[in-house]
This record gives C-alpha cells, sequence and structure tokens, in this order.
C-alpha cells in the first residue's frame, strides 16, 4: 500500500512540474512576440522515439500521398522536415515556436565534438579537425575508397548475384571509414568479417550493432541495457573494447617514434593522437575516453551522412541519363588529363580539386535530398532576433532548430526547388552553364 502511495506522489508531482514548466514556456513563448504552436512531446525528446514509429504507421497514407504531416503529429516525429517539405513555414511564417521539453546527449565512449559546448567543444575541434583534414589521412581515404569500389564493382559483375544497392553502399562507407579511422581492413560487400582473438564480433559487426541500437545505448544505463538489449551490450562492449586495443596499439606505436614524423599514409586514429600530443604544448589535451568518444562521433557522423548521400546520388544517375553523360565525361577528361602528364592513377591531391561537376551534382542532390534534416542548438543567454520589419527577445535555454528542407526548397532562393540540375550548384564565374541555367527561370 505504501508503496502505491509513494509511486502516486512521484507521478502526481512529476506531471505538476511538466504542467508548471508548460505553463512558463507558453508564457515565455508569448513574450518573444513570435508565432507559436503546443505539441506534447517534441522530435528531440526521448519520447519521440517512440511517437515516432506510431506516428509514421497512422499517418503512412497521408505521407504517402505526399500531403505532409497534420499539424496535431507534425512535431512529435523525428526528421518530419524531410516529407513536409516548407508546409510547416507556409502555415507558421519562417520563424515560429513550438513549445515542449527536451534533451539528450551524446556520449556513449566519452566527451566529444558533439556533446561539448562552449571552451572544451573549441578545444576538442582544435585537436580533432585538423587530422580529418590532413593530406596524409586523406590520400589514405582515397586509396581505402578506390579498393572498396574496385571489390564492390567485382560483386556487381558477378554473374548471377542480385546486388542490393542500400547493403552494398552501406558496406563500402563503413569498411572505408573503419580502416580509414583505425587501419582495420575489410574486403566485404555484405556478411560479415572474421572475429579477431579473443572478441565475439569483429570490428565492424561491432559497429553495426551500436549504430542500430544507438538510441539504447543512448538512454538506457548499462545493466539495464544488458539485461533488456542483451545484442545491444554486446556490440556496445566489443566496439569498447576493440577502440581501446587499438588506442593501445596506436599510442605505443607513436611512443617508438618520433610524435613530428608524419607517414604518407595515416589513420585517422594515429592522426589525431599525434595532434593530441603536438597540442599538450599549448595546454590542450584529450583524455584517451576523449579520443575514443571523438573517434565514434567521427565515424557515427561520417557513416549514415556519406552512405545516404551515396545512394542519393546512385539513384539520381540511374534516373537522370544526361546527369550521368555528363559526369562520365569529366571522369574521361580527368583521366585522360593524367595520362597525359604520364600518370596511370588518380590521385587525391592533383586530381580530386577537377572534379567540379561531381562535386556541383553532389551538392545539388543533398539539397533535394537533404541529409541532415535540422540543425540544433541552444541560446545561451537572452538573444535578439532581427527580421526584417521587426525584433523578438528570445529567452536563454531556447532550443533553436533550422529547418534544413525548408531552406533547399525555398523558391526564392532555388527557382523550381525539387527539380535536379547541378548546374546551378556549380556556378562559377565564366562558367558557360551560367547563361544557359539562368535563361530557364
Ligand atoms: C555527405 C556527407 C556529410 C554531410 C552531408 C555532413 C553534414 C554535416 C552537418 C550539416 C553538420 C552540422 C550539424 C550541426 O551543426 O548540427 C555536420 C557536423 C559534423 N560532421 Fe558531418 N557531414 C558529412 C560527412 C562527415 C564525415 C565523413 C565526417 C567524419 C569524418 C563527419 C563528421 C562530422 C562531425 C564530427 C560533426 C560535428 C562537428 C561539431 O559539432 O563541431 N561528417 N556534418
Amino acid at each position: 500500500m505504501m508503496a502505491y502511495v509513494i509511486a502516486l506522489v512521484l507521478f502526481a508531482s512529476h506531471a505538476l512540474h511538466k504542467i508548471f514548466r508548460l505553463r512558463s514556456n507558453i508564457r515565455a513563448a508569448k513574450q518573444t512576440g513570435l508565432p507559436y504552436t503546443l505539441s506534447p512531446i517534441h522530435e528531440l525528446e526521448i519520447w519521440a522515439h517512440i511517437a515516432d514509429p506510431i506516428l509514421r504507421w497512422a499517418c503512412s497514407a497521408r505521407i504517402l500521398r505526399g500531403q505532409g504531416w497534420p499539424r496535431w503529429a507534425r512535431f512529435m516525429v523525428k526528421d518530419w522536415h524531410y516529407e513536409d517539405k516548407r508546409r510547416a513555414h507556409d502555415e507558421f511564417g519562417a520563424i515560429f515556436l513550438v513549445v515542449s521539453f527536451a534533451g539528450m546527449m551524446l556520449e556513449p565512449f566519452g566527451p566529444n565534438v558533439v556533446s561539448l559546448d562552449g571552451e572544451k567543444w573549441k578545444a576538442h575541434l582544435a585537436i580533432t579537425l585538423p587530422p580529418v583534414a590532413a593530406d596524409n589521412v586523406l590520400g589514405l581515404l582515397w586509396e581505402e575508397t578506390y579498393r572498396q569500389v574496385d571489390i564492390m564493382a567485382m560483386t556487381w559483375n558477378r554473374a548471377g548475384e542480385v546486388p542490393s544497392l542500400k547493403r552494398n553502399i552501406y558496406s563500402l562507407t563503413m569498411n572505408t571509414m573503419l580502416s580509414v579511422g583505425f587501419g582495420k581492413q575489410s574486403e566485404r560487400t555484405e556478411g560479415s568479417d572474421a572475429v579477431s582473438k579473443g572478441h565475439m564480433l569483429s570490428l565492424v559487426e561491432a559497429m553495426y550493432t551500436v549504430v542500430m541500437h544507438l538510441p539504447h545505448i543512448l538512454l538506457l544505463a548499462k545493466p539495464v541495457l544488458k539485461f533488456l538489449k542483451p545484442e545491444a551490450s554486446t556490440g556496445y562492449t566489443e566496439l569498447e573494447r576493440y577502440m581501446t586495443e587499438l588506442l593501445i596499439r596506436e599510442k605505443d606505436l607513436l611512443s617508438k617514434s618520433h610524435i613530428q614524423k608524419h607517414s604518407s599514409r595515416e589513420t585517422l586514429m594515429t592522426a589525431m593522437l599525434r595532434s593530441n600530443l603536438n597540442s599538450q604544448s599549448d595546454g590542450l589535451s584529450l583524455t584517451d575516453n576523449e579520443v575514443m568518444g571523438n573517434m565514434f562521433i567521427f565515424l557515427l557522423a561520417g557513416y549514415d551522412t556519406t552512405a545516404n548521400t551515396m545512394i542519393f546520388c546512385s539513384m539520381v544517375l540511374a534516373l537522370y541519363p544526361d546527369i550521368q553523360n555528363r559526369l562520365i565525361e569529366e571522369v574521361d577528361r580527368i583521366w585522360a588529363e593524367a595520362a597525359r602528364e604520364g600518370r596511370s592513377e588518380l590521385s587525391h591531391t592533383h586530381d580530386m580539386p577537377k572534379f567540379r561537376y561531381m562535386i556541383a551534382f553532389m551538392y545539388e542532390v543533398m539539397r533535394v535530398f537533404p541529409i541532415v534534416l535540422p540543425t540544433v542548438r541552444d541560446t545561451c543567454g537572452p538573444q535578439v532576433l532581427s527580421l526584417k520589419d521587426t525584433t523578438h527577445s528570445l529567452p536563454s535555454d531556447t532550443g533553436v532548430i533550422v529547418n534544413n528542407t525548408a531552406i533547399h526548397y525555398d523558391c526564392d532562393n532555388w527557382p523550381n526547388p525539387g527539380m535536379i540540375d547541378p548546374r546551378r550548384c556549380g556556378l562559377m564565374p565564366g562558367d558557360p552553364s551560367n547563361a544557359m541555367w539562368q535563361s530557364k527561370f
């Protein structure tokens, strides 16, 4: 009986707390003078992981008809922007508020550039960003991508097999990232690799398991995860063990060579550890846990985004032969130039900048099929928002979400926004295609 009373009191006080918070949030929203709407659950709240599949199922017919989300459901759905395009902004205006609660930290393997703010974020970025753009890491990325694409093309050419674009591209991306990240090469386009000694899963399997079960891993304490989702718990533990082993190995290798000595090809982990050692003289340094946190977040942030971009690009190429032909022309031209210079291979430093149409094509595909849907920030301290004719005061800690899809489909910036035309992203001074594209509108 006592337990029931305690549970009831706890529940009632939690409900009251929520009601008071909602009331004070509504008051704050009114004070800004911006249009606002209410949502019982917000897409960034933990509960949205439950609301999302239910609402997607309930509204599937409407979504498949291309009518976007109904107003009552919209803000409870994760990544609602994709199907909604600009509808929410047509309804509420360029800037509006959604009143609710939110919050979640992305820190499964330690603090990192995504989970941190302010000075700590700057310090993490100062150490982790240079390795991502380093020539020796990009060189390794270029070579490994070549190798992985060859492996994929070989399986596609094998008679009797029906390849799955999605599975193959996801494997290609994961294999490439793990190889460039940690120096663990994989030959598989599908299925699993050999399991390393003393492990239950291969590194690729462990990474996949963690990516697939990320919400559970983020939300549940380790013992609860082990009990409720044993496969997620195994993947998490295995990935942690792999990363720890690889970190120890790389630190050992680094301590044997001179810190400053760069090799022409280097994994992201070696480059990150080297950058960390070099930063110590400036008073900046990451702990092992923070290096692992950043390595994981780079793999996570780069995996889905890159794979989905390639999948959308492949589909657009299959549907638009004129774009495909123009791309093939560019590839042939760059190979011919390399041959004239006496080279039988393309290189990242020499040839990558020449792929101007390819880059414009990828930008345009990412505009029409946005890869990162919302960009999320919190106001640190009260902020003034200046619009064309009005100014609004936003209170401290207001969540700000930039609707990238709505921006990409804004007719003022992108006439006929549903149309794919790479030339509009590749507008360069003096490019003859400028006039051609502009004359269309
Ligand atoms: C086509 C591929 C990619 C797209 C479209 C993309 C897009 C984005 C966007 C829009 C953000 C900003 C998100 C925000 O501020 O809320 C971001 C952040 C980030 N991306 Fe990417 N990305 C791609 C590939 C990669 C790759 C390959 C890596 C890793 C090597 C990576 C690592 C990161 C990291 C670590 C951040 C967080 C940076 C920070 O918070 O300071 N991304 N990405």
